[in-house]
């Protein structure tokens, strides 16, 4: 099969970026639109995550970057965000599954916290709306992060100056700042600025060169595959729920996706769809963990999703093409920050 490359590709994509784009059809569950435009149409990421209710400022950002990274919000002080989330490591523990308090084991893949704020709703299922809330959820979790109370971690944050005099900045004007609802806005602002822009914005930007020829083919390849009718928008995923084995079962059935959440027997297996965004970093894949290389995602995803069998060469490319994709680390915004003394 030929694919066009050149100036056939490069309409079809400066199209797809524009408002109006074509439309690729939806999946079998599209729920709406995602961040970004309409399905199949790609977009460049902003500067930052914006958000109306939880506006950014720096002061906001830093807190949130100290909490994000301080195990004291662990009930045996030992495990913090990072620890699943390696910001230097894109985000995420390389592990099919994470290991929390105690040495425990979820049953999920924890996906990178890169670009996430822009996604539809938060975690595997998007029982969170956005990140602010997300972040409530592992600091409880007794498998991840294990404290008994939100007031227990509000006790542990007010007992250091430190936090006392940051959450009073983040939040002037509020007579207790240092709450659990404000930590979580904290580590959410934290969370919008951490973008990765890469090639793949310079190119849905306007320039042209630089794609290789591979990921030209790799890129013509996912669209004329039917990838994107879920993998679109602004995070290449993140946009929208979906079926995990549309075209096939998936194997392992035990975790029910977003049934869990909505109860609705056409949930059962629908998982948010993931952003492609830094996929080379990110292994293994999947809600469990259960594919260890880029390549074999790509094969499984043909299979299971689209039941159409892609060449060895499609899928080289296509994994070329979203190398395109891995961005860059805000460097100055990750840099581990020194923590406050316990108790002062
Ligand atoms: C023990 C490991 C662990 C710790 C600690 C942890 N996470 Fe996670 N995180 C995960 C796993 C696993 C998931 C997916 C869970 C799910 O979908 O049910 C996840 C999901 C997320 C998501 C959703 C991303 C998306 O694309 O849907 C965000 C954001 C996130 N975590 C941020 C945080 C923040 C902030 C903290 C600290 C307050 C934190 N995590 C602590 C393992 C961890
Ligand atoms: C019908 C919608 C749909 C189509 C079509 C689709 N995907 Fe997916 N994709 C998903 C969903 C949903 C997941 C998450 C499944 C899970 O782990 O629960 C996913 C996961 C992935 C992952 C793993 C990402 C990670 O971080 O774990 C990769 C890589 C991927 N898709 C690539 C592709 C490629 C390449 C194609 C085309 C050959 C494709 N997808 C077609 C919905 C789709």
């Amino acid at each position: 099969m030929q694919f066009r490359t050149g100036l056939g590709m490069i309409l079809v994509v400066a199209m797809a970026a524009t408002a109006g784009g074509q439309r690729m059809g939806m999946g079998p569950q599209g729920h709406g639109m995602g961040p970004g435009g309409p399905p199949g149409a790609f977009a460049p990421l902003p500067q930052e995550a914006a958000s109306a209710s939880n506006p950014l400022t720096e002061e906001k950002i830093q807190l949130g970057r100290r909490l994000f990274f301080d195990p004291r919000l662990s009930r045996a002080g030992d495990v913090s965000c990072n620890s699943c989330h390696d910001l230097s490591n894109y985000g995420v523990d390389g592990k099919p599954v994470s290991t929390g308090h105690a040495g425990q084991q979820g049953t999920r893949n924890s996906p990178t916290v890169y670009n996430s704020a822009l996604h539809v709703a938060q975690f595997w299922d998007g029982r969170a709306p956005d990140v602010e809330e997300q972040a409530k959820g592992p600091v409880m979790n007794p498998v991840e992060m294990a404290m008994d109370s939100s007031a227990a971690v509000e006790r542990r944050m007010r007992s250091t100056r430190f936090y006392r005099e940051a959450f009073q900045a983040a939040f002037p004007g509020e007579n207790e700042p240092v709450t659990f609802d404000n930590m979580a806005r904290a580590i959410g602002a934290f969370e919008r600025v951490l973008l990765t822009p890469s090639p793949w914005d310079r190119f849905l930007k306007g320039d042209r060169t630089v794609l290789t020829a591979e990921q030209h083919q790799g890129l013509m390849a996912f669209r004329h595959a039917g990838c994107a009718a879920c993998h679109s928008g602004v995070g290449v995923g993140g946009g929208s729920f979906q079926r995990l084995g549309v075209a096939k079962a998936w194997p392992k059935t035990e975790d029910p996706g977003r049934f869990a959440v909505t109860g609705r027997e056409q949930d059962r297996m629908v998982f948010k769809v993931p952003s492609l965004r830094n996929a080379e970093k990110t292994a293994p894949y999947f809600h469990d963990g259960s594919v260890a290389t880029l390549e074999e995602a790509i094969r499984k995803m043909a299979e299971y999703q689209l039941n159409r069998p892609l060449s060895d060469r499609d899928v080289r490319n296509i994994s070329s093409w979203l190398q395109a994709l891995t961005g860059e680390l805000p460097a100055r915004r990750i840099t581990p920050p020194q923590l406050p003394p316990l108790e002062d």
